[in-house]
């Protein structure tokens, strides 16, 4: 039997932080509002020209470089977004073009904020299986790009950020249980409508606002809470664990309060909750390589420890993986 487990880690955020004090000559918003309805407080924002593969290369070489690794020692690119760098081809193909690498297999994956786990999940698979050696793993947004500045209720909450994983064989424990999920009947609640084929863009798209994030914030929050308590429950059950075995958990950040309710419904002191979103906001895909590396940098976690990963989104989508760092 193959384990599979991380072997290097790279995060990268994009100079450009805007404030709650920014935000409030933007919209008509203030910093008290967004700290205590989200916790939020700085967001980073790519520059001018960067797309989402830009900040992926960075974040890649970063993990690269952690691992020991060069990009040729790389046989799978996966790049979990909701902002690729255009519709078609992959970001992850555009990626590994970058990085100089021709031959590999390298595609995109498409659930939201729980692209990581998934994309996790899946190259968990692909080791298992013998199939793969060494695949990097990246959860990238440049969320600001599709945010409509003119709307409060979404514009204060998203940033930009990536953050990359090499995923190889491994003697240890590795990546232990995950468990996915998908609930397309709750998708009208979190979307960005135009530019596909259902709604192609136009004069009128662009009039309406269309292009832009579309949230029923309320909505999303009460699914979160739910689907993040239900997942990490399954999860820790096929793990044969409970979470006094877990050393650190660690959600998607996208609110505080969400994070406070799911570990309270766990039984998860606040202590063992790794919290990052008051310096990035939610930067979806990319929150919980971002987390695991600011802790992991900080010296909160350490080789060994047990930590629990969980993730909702966009779809509607949730996942949850437990794993031996
Ligand atoms: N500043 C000031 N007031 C605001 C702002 C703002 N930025 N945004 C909304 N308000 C107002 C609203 O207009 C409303 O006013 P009203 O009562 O006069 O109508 C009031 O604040 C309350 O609005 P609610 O939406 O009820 O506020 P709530 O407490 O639910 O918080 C929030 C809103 C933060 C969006 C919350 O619902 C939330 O976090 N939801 C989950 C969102 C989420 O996690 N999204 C990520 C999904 S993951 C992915 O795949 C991208």
């Amino acid at each position: 039997m193959i384990n599979s487990g991380i072997f290097g880690i790279g995060t990268y955020l994009p100079e450009k932080v805007l404030t709650n004090f920014d935000m409030e000559k933007i919209v008509d918003t203030t910093d008290e509002w967004i700290v205590s309805r989200s916790g939020i407080r700085n967001r980073h924002v790519v520059a001018e020209g960067q797309a989402t593969s830009d900040i992926s290369v960075i974040a890649a070489q970063r993990a690269l470089e952690n691992a020991g690794l060069e990009a040729k020692d790389i046989d799978m690119f996966i790049v979990a977004t909701a902002t690729p760098d255009m519709l078609f081809p992959s970001t992850a193909c555009i990626v590994a073009s970058k990085l100089g690498i021709v031959g590999p297999p390298a595609f995109d994956i498409a659930a939201g904020c729980t692209g990581f786990v998934y994309a996790l999940t899946l190259a968990n698979s692909f080791i298992k299986s013998g199939i793969h050696k060494r695949i990097l793993v990246i959860g990238a947004e440049s969320l600001t790009r599709i945010l409509d500045w003119t709307d409060r209720s979404t514009c204060v909450l998203f940033g930009d950020g990536a953050g990359a994983v090499i995923v190889g064989e491994t003697e240890r424990n590795g990546i232990v249980h995950s468990v996915l999920g998908a609930d397309g009947s709750g998708g009208h609640n979190l979307t960005l409508p135009a530019g596909g084929s259902a709604l192609p863009a136009s004069h009128e798209t662009v009039d309406k606002r269309l292009h832009y994030v579309h949230m029923n914030g309320p909505e999303v929050f009460k699914f979160a809470v739910r689907a993040m308590a239900k997942s990490c429950k399954e999860v820790l059950e096929k793990a044969g664990m409970t979470v006094s075995d877990i050393n650190w958990f660690v959600p998607h950040q996208a609110n505080i309060r969400i994070i406070e309710s799911a570990s309270q419904k766990l039984g998860i002191p606040m202590e063992k909750v790794l919290v990052t979103l008051d310096k990035t906001g939610n930067t979806s895909a990319a929150t919980i390589p971002i987390t695991i590396d600011m802790a992991v940098k900080e010296g909160k976690i350490k080789k060994g420890d047990k930590l629990l990963a969980v993730a909702f989104g966009a779809g509607l989508t949730w996942g949850a993986v437990v794993l031996e760092w």
